[in-house]
């Protein structure tokens, strides 16, 4: 079960760069402060990502220049497999290597030499509000839902994931990240008290605490609900031109402290591939590309398959293809379908005249207690969604997509 402790515990530090006396540094800087336990020390690269598995830090104090593996490299690679955060340290000041820092998904940029109490307010930072204590407590997974085109169905497969995902006793965190027209509220039949601008505005991004109380619950208190921007040109606060900070990644501090909350998150990431979709998908355990059987939407869904796998690296366990709306009175030809995806189908969803029906109305099927095949189909996805091991890499086997009637 996954819990989450309401007592304050140390923030466990890792130590990484390659010179002993600058390990000896920052130790002795932290032993001036309770709050912060050095948990272990690396000396390069690899070492840093295996010490970050195996001994679970909230934050990583990272040189930037290491032997073997360098420090913005092994930076992503803590950051996609673990749930610590990294601050580095450098001695280069320079804009560039900030920016590659911030990229890899760093939480800070100290240059050396720093002071015990700037290393202090850097790693607090880093590790958001601590009023929950992360130790201990599981991460909780998060699962984006992407459309190859739009009005395939990603919205509506988000919705119910999360409606499943979520109890009363632990509502899924359900975030409308189609930053530009998102209107997940609309299918609850609710304001949604907390939208991604406010969030952004008010500097919450990384208080999980805060963005859990300004949260509305929905669906008879199964999701809370973070609601897409009120107007189209807000997106741009949260991902764009107008961001308060230009090298943050909101989306991304989001969505950590979301799941730093323990609950599942399950996040209608639209389509397309601005910079918070982008960061979104990066930042999800599982993403859930959803297309329907018509050939354009299956190329499309390729494409997206493809940035996933080639932009985003992410690995065959990490990806799922949802075939949604397919008449069941005649099914898709699915070994040609996966064929042309290069990957199996996990999901398949038949066209349900129900689904716009509730859409239109804000009354989800599954508070209704309407019986649906759809639904029926969605179900064993979510539980194996929260347990989801990894798979082996397929790669597309077909070039060109599959079409109707032939190869
Ligand atoms: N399997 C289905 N059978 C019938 N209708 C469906 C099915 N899945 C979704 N719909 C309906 O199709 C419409 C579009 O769905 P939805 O908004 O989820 O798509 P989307 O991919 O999120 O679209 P957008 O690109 O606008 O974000 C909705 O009215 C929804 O109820
Ligand atoms: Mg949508």
């Amino acid at each position: 079960m996954v819990t989450s402790s309401p007592v304050e515990m140390p923030v466990k530090v890792l130590v990484v760069d390659d010179a002993p006396a600058v390990r000896e540094t920052v130790k002795k800087m932290l032993e001036l402060y309770p709050e912060f336990h050095v948990v272990g020390e690396a000396t390069d690269g690899p070492e840093a990502v295996e010490a970050s598995q195996s001994l679970q830090p909230d934050v990583v104090v990272m040189d930037i220049n290491l032997p073997t593996l360098d420090g913005i490299s092994a930076t992503s690679e803590i950051v996609r497999t673990s749930g610590a955060a990294v601050v580095m340290i450098s001695v280069e000041g320079e804009t560039e290597y900030f920016r590659r820092a911030m990229k890899a998904g760093a939480k800070d940029y100290l240059v050396k030499p720093f002071s015990p109490d700037g290393l202090a307010e850097a790693l607090r930072r880093a590790v958001g509000d601590r009023q929950v204590s992360m130790r201990g407590a599981a991460l909780g997974k998060a699962a984006a839902v992407v459309g190859a085109r739009g009005g395939v169905g990603a919205s509506t497969v988000a919705l119910y994931l999360a409606l499943l995902a979520g109890t009363k006793e632990k509502p899924a965190y359900l975030v409308d990240a189609d930053l530009e027209l998102g209107g997940l509220e609309l299918f609850l039949d609710v304001d949604p008290p907390l939208t991604w601008e406010v969030v952004v505005q008010k500097g919450w991004t990384r208080q999980p605490e805060r963005i859990r109380e300004g949260l509305g619950e929905a669906g008879e208190g199964r999701v809370k609900l973070l609601g897409a921007p009120s107007l189209p040109h807000l997106a741009d606060v949260v991902d764009g031109p107008q961001k308060p900070e230009a090298g943050r990644s909101y989306v991304r501090e989001t969505l950590e402290s979301l799941r730093s909350l323990g609950g599942p998150v399950v996040i209608d990431g639209g389509r397309g591939f601005r910079e918070g979709q982008l960061e979104a998908m990066e930042g999800a355990q599982l993403v859930v590309v959803v297309t329907t059987p018509g050939v354009h939407a299956v190329a499309a869904a390729r494409k997206v398959l493809l940035v996933l796998e080639e932009a985003l690296g992410k690995t065959a366990g990490e990806m799922a293809v949802a075939v949604n709306r397919f008449d069941p009175a005649q099914p898709p030809p699915w070994s040609d379908l996966e064929e042309a995806l290069g990957r199996p189908v996990s999901l398949r969803l038949p066209l349900e005249p129900l689904l716009p029906v509730a859409a239109d109305e804000g009354k989800p099927l599954l508070l209704e207690q309407k019986k649906s095949r759809w639904l029926e189909a969605l179900e064993p996805f979510v539980a194996e969604t929260w347990t989801r091991g990894e798979a082996p890499l397929e790669k597309p086997r077909r070039l060109l997509p599959w079409r109707k009637g032939g190869r």
